[in-house]
């Protein structure tokens, strides 16, 4: 490093130090060691400000789909912003969300058609909830306000999808919360309190339970469920054979909506556009943002059915919800681009192909003793750590403290590998690379956790 940028990098640390705050980060952690300060992208591939390379596991977070230095989505960005920086969506339209809506509605299943734009994912849940209970009132319905999530479930930050959260930990100190959040069990079979020898069972009796709570609430009090496809926390919860399958009818049984959150699994996380359309279910809503612009601005919406349109095209009636950079023009071309990539280099049928071979490399690991499950589909696992295998003891709280924070977090991406070590749930690591990997990236992934997983072993 030349001393020039020697100087820079050193203003750059110190000045985050001094003036940044990053998000959910113990800012303490950082008095005594160096800001991870990441300066560039390409590919996979991620470089600090130090030059030093990093295989990107988890595509920023969950979001950089189609790779990083992307030039063409650099030049639609700038195209777009010389010819109409901002509008809003607010009495008016422009074309590049409109394109962007129509893209989106021929992709979205069944008649999911209408599309509400957001600037991210809290934003699209928020939107959900709050259309729910608008459009209920406006059927004559008003007591349909609460809401049905499973546990550990992450839906966001905001207080409305706060509240939809199942994460605990980061709920509690912001109490009181929206009224009308519900709880039920998540599909987590490798911890399964019931039917832990039966998948489809267990399923059932997890669809069941969205039924009970239904039935306990007052089904004329209950507006939606918020599933994810997969659920991320805890580490990448899969659907059990036949639980969406029940959820619909049960959701239908009762008058209640179907919200599929794809904030993570759209945008070809699990080989399809939507999630809901890989375990062939048909949401009322679905909520998207990350993936579908690759990160290269920020975007979000929620996917709205023709029915929850429908009263709100007559009359003096209108959604009394908006957002001010929602459906930025030079975010909605950004993601056109993006999903010209994906139709071009046929990103969906890369993950579908190459999906089993990054599944057996990860199966590798089942051979090292802290690795208790592997799981997860499309280019989304999580890898649970244990204590003992054989009776799937986990940490208590401080060894997971020790093991996560103090090890495993540093240790990985001091090897050279981005990916994300949880502890919502039971301890996770959590892998979700660009759509664009294949062999090389999975083998890098699985020989970086296993030198890694192996010394943090030794060190229990
Ligand atoms: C399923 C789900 N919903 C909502 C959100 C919130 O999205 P954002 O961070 O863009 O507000 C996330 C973020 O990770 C998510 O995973």
């Amino acid at each position: 490093m030349s001393t020039s940028s020697q100087q820079d990098a050193t203003h750059l640390q110190e000045a985050a130090r001094r003036h940044l705050w990053m998000h959910f980060t113990r800012m303490s952690t950082y008095a005594d060691h160096d800001i991870p300060i990441i300066e560039r992208g390409e590919g996979a591939y991620v470089w600090d400000s130090k030059g030093k390379r990093y295989l990107d596991g988890l595509s920023g977070l969950f979001v950089v789909q189609a790779g990083h230095g992307r030039q063409e989505m650099a030049d639609a960005s700038a195209k777009q912003a010389a010819q109409l920086a901002y509008f809003p969506l607010w009495s008016y339209a422009h074309p590049s969300a409109i394109e962007l809506a129509e893209r989106l509605a021929s992709y979205a299943p069944g008649d999911i058609n209408r599309v509400f734009f957001t600037t991210g994912g809290s934003e699209a849940v928020e939107s959900a909830w709050k259309l729910a209970r608008q459009y209920f009132r406006q059927m004559g319905e008003p007591g349909r306000y609460k809401v049905i999530s499973r546990d550990i479930a992450y839906h966001g930050t905001t207080m409305g999808a706060l509240s939809i959260n199942g994460v605990t930990a980061i709920k509690n100190i912001f109490e009181p919360l929206v009224p009308g959040s519900v709880r039920v069990p998540n599909t987590n079979f490798y911890r399964a309190p019931e039917h832990g020898d039966d998948l489809t069972r267990f399923g059932q009796w997890a669809a069941d339970e969205i039924e009970r709570a239904i039935l306990r609430e007052g089904p004329e009090s209950v507006a939606a469920v918020f599933l994810e496809p997969v659920q991320n926390s805890g580490g990448c919860f899969t659907p059990p054979p036949g639980y969406f399958a029940q959820v619909r009818e049960i959701c239908d049984r009762y008058g209640v909506l179907l919200v599929s959150d794809e904030v993570i699994c759209a945008f070809g996380r699990l080989g399809y556009w939507f999630g809901a359309e890989r375990y062939g279910y048909q949401p009322d809503i679905i909520t998207v943002a990350k993936g579908m612009s690759s990160g290269y601005a920020p975007i979000g919406a929620m996917l709205a059915s023709d029915k929850l349109i429908e009263p709100f095209l007559h009359g003096d009636s209108a959604f009394l919800h908006g957002i001010t950079f929602a459906g930025h023009p030079v975010s909605c071309a950004i993601a056109l681009a993006n999903l010209d990539i994906f139709e071009r280099e046929g990103l969906l049928e890369h993950v579908r192909t190459n999906e089993p071979e990054f599944r057996a490399t990860l199966e590798k690991l089942r051979d090292l003793p802290i690795v208790g499950d592997v799981r997860g589909d499309g280019y989304f696992y999580g890898i649970e750590l244990v204590k003992d295998k054989t009776t799937k003891e986990t940490f208590d709280d401080d060894e997971g403290e020790r093991l996560l924070r103090g090890f495993l977090s540093g240790a990985l991406f001091e090897a050279g590998l981005v990916c994300r070590a949880d502890d919502r749930g039971d301890p996770v690591i959590q892998i979700s690379p660009p759509l664009t990997c294949d062999q090389t990236q999975f083998d890098e992934i699985e020989q970086v956790l296993r030198s890694v997983l192996t010394e943090a072993w030794s060190h229990l």
